[in-house]
């Protein structure tokens, strides 16, 4: 078999650079290694900034984001008491669309099939050979059946635990982490949201989020130790810390419900430099994790794509390079300022298990600062929304 792109990873960052290529007539196929039932399985967060929805508008499967997905002007910080407004739009000129990563990998899923995309499910022992050559080729099993593809560009947006990275040599790549001392808890519930913009809450016994996916599916989160399960925690225990970290006006009209899905996530922040190894060009979770305070994951995997499609572009129909050679440099300086971004965040609105009374009154003292200026909360609100690519 030979293809033009080899793909890693049918998440969002694969399908969508296979969508794009796909209609400019490059040829490439993505392999994934769940089957699609467990890949839409997945809750994952669900604010899209403008450059994300453009690039969804450009492959051609933005009908239904734009249909059902809810334009935010807005978002509230809860602090101290207090539920104050960050005028998203007022700021920046700009929105948010809340839509979530399922329905929009989903639609990715259905677009790849109505096009004949080729995706191959349930693709195990993945793995990328000469990378360093002109030649690269990858190899996987179905089952017990073995193949084979050969391509001109091996692409890994395989996530976090991913093969690609791991490809690479250790003394070829620096990575960067930052690990945090705690999880968010995350409960999905049949109500009607809280409040019609999300709610970030800083409170003393830690963060809180009321986000939402429709107006009928609320998303709730709760940060608590890393060394709590979802198992310590029933729903009514839940709902009740949530409403306790929330201010009165809130706590008061919010609607409970039985939790359909309820998980636990570690919070870290992470990077690999470069980007690209040979004829391997990294994208999405494979290169970068964020803390999810700033809702950032998403939306720099769709930077990287948005640089990546076009230095494939170039290359396949101009004959230039220049793009995929300064591909890293490029993506890598967008992804270290959605980094800093989701860093401050988090360290905005947690609570430290060490943190000293000093640590805490600046943290309100920065909250302070940022609801007096214009200027502070621009900044908020520009890097919200997406700066620009
Ligand atoms: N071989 C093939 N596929 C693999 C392999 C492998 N060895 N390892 C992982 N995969 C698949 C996973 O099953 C997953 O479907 O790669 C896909 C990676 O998808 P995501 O983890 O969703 O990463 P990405 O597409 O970069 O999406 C960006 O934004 O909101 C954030 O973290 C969130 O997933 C989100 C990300
Ligand atoms: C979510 O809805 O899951 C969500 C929204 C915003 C965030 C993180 C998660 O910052």
């Amino acid at each position: 078999m030979k293809t033009q792109v080899g793909i890693i990873g049918g998440g969002p960052s694969g399908l969508l650079l296979s969508q794009l290529l796909h209609r400019k007539g490059i040829d490439n196929i993505v392999l994934e290694k769940h089957s699609r039932e467990y890949v839409l399985g997945r809750i994952r967060a669900g604010v899209l900034e403008h450059g994300f929805a453009a690039l969804m508008r450009e492959a051609g499967v933005a009908e239904r984001m734009d249909r059902e997905g809810e334009i935010h002007d807005g978002i509230f910080i809860a602090h101290d008491g207090l539920k104050e407004r960050v005028d998203l739009k007022g700021l920046t000129g700009s929105s948010v669309i809340v839509y979530g990563q399922t329905e929009l990998t989903r639609d990715l899923y259905e677009a790849r099939d109505r096009l004949g995309g080729k995706v191959v499910h349930n693709a195990e022992d993945v793995r990328p050979h000469d990378l360093e050559s002109a030649n690269p080729y990858l190899t996987w099993r179905v089952g017990d059946e073995r193949f084979r593809v050969d391509c001109d560009y091996v692409i890994g947006c395989d996530g976090y635990h991913g093969v690609s990275r791991r490809s690479i040599p250790k003394d070829r790549i620096r990575e960067y982490e930052r690990v945090y001392p705690f999880g968010w808890l995350g409960v999905l519930s049949r109500t009607k949201p809280v409040s019609p913009e999300l709610i970030y809450a800083r409170h003393e016994r830690g963060f809180a989020l009321c986000s939402l996916r429709s107006q009928t599916l609320s998303r709730y989160y709760i940060q608590v130790p890393l060394t709590d399960s979802v198992e310590d925690w029933s729903d009514e225990q839940f709902w009740e810390e949530l409403k306790r970290r929330l201010p009165d006006e809130v706590a008061d009209v919010l609607i409970t419900g039985p939790s359909i899905e309820k998980s636990i996530a570690p919070l870290r922040s992470y990077v690999v430099e470069p980007m690209r190894y040979g004829r391997l060009f990294l994208a999405g979770d494979a290169a970068h994790i964020v803390p999810p305070t700033g809702a950032r994951g998403l939306n720099s995997a769709a930077s990287d794509i948005y640089y990546l499609y076009h230095a494939l572009l170039d290359h396949y129909e101009k004959g230039d390079d220049s793009g995929l050679d300064r591909y890293s440099e490029k993506a890598l300086a967008r992804v270290w300022k959605g980094q800093r971004f989701s860093w401050w965040m988090t360290m905005l609105l947690h609570i430290f298990p060490d943190s000293s009374a000093y640590d805490r009154r600046l943290q309100q003292t920065d909250l302070a600062y940022l609801f007096s200026s214009q200027r502070a909360l621009g900044s908020l609100a520009e890097n919200y929304v997406g700066l620009p690519y």
